[in-house]
């Protein structure tokens, strides 16, 4: 999934597998520490693996930031079935739920537009933009779209 250019066209690059693996040991140790972290999605008839949804601490300087987001990536033969929004209002319920936060934050640049349906499809709303420190040099991903929600 993460070494495929389509899933990977919003971000600044695909990831190896070593590098997918780093990921997942930063969202196994976010997990260890706060209880969640960007969760595997699995299709419960089949079990298959089709990607991630899920909530994490996000600590980058802007207006927005520290703060709790809410993200996303499946597999492009798991796109357009409704799984992304699905598992993003369970991510967001459990937030609030069960770990008690008071807001939680979606971004994604202004090109993606599947991402910001999954924002507004969960009904989270629009708050303003903002600039990513780690794509800021790629005019590619200058412009990122904010989204919030309140417990
Ligand atoms: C973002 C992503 C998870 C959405 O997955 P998905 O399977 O399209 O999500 P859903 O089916 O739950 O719903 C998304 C909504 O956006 C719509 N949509 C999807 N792709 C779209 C596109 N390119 N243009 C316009 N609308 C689009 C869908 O039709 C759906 O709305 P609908 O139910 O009213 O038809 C998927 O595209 C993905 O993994 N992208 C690559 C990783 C990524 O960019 N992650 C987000 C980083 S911020």
């Amino acid at each position: 999934m993460c070494s495929d250019e389509e899933v990977m066209r919003h971000f600044p690059k695909t990831l190896s597998e070593e590098e997918t693996t780093e990921l997942i040991n930063r969202l196994k140790e976010h997990f260890d520490i706060y209880g969640y972290t960007y969760f595997a999605i699995d299709v419960l008839e089949t079990g298959e693996f089709i990607g991630f949804a899920g909530l994490k601490n996000q600590e980058w300087e802007s207006d927005f930031t520290p703060c709790v987001d809410i993200g996303w990536r499946l597999k492009k033969a798991a796109w357009g079935k409704g799984y992304a929004t699905e598992a993003a209002k369970a991510c967001l319920d459990a937030g609030f739920q069960t770990f008690g936060i008071k807001e939680i934050l979606s971004f994604a640049t202004d090109t993606n537009v599947a991402s910001e349906n999954v924002m507004k499809k969960c009904g989270m709303k629009y708050v303003g933009n903002v600039q990513h420190p780690a794509i800021l040099n790629d005019s590619r991903f200058k412009h990122c779209v904010v989204y919030t929600q309140y417990s």
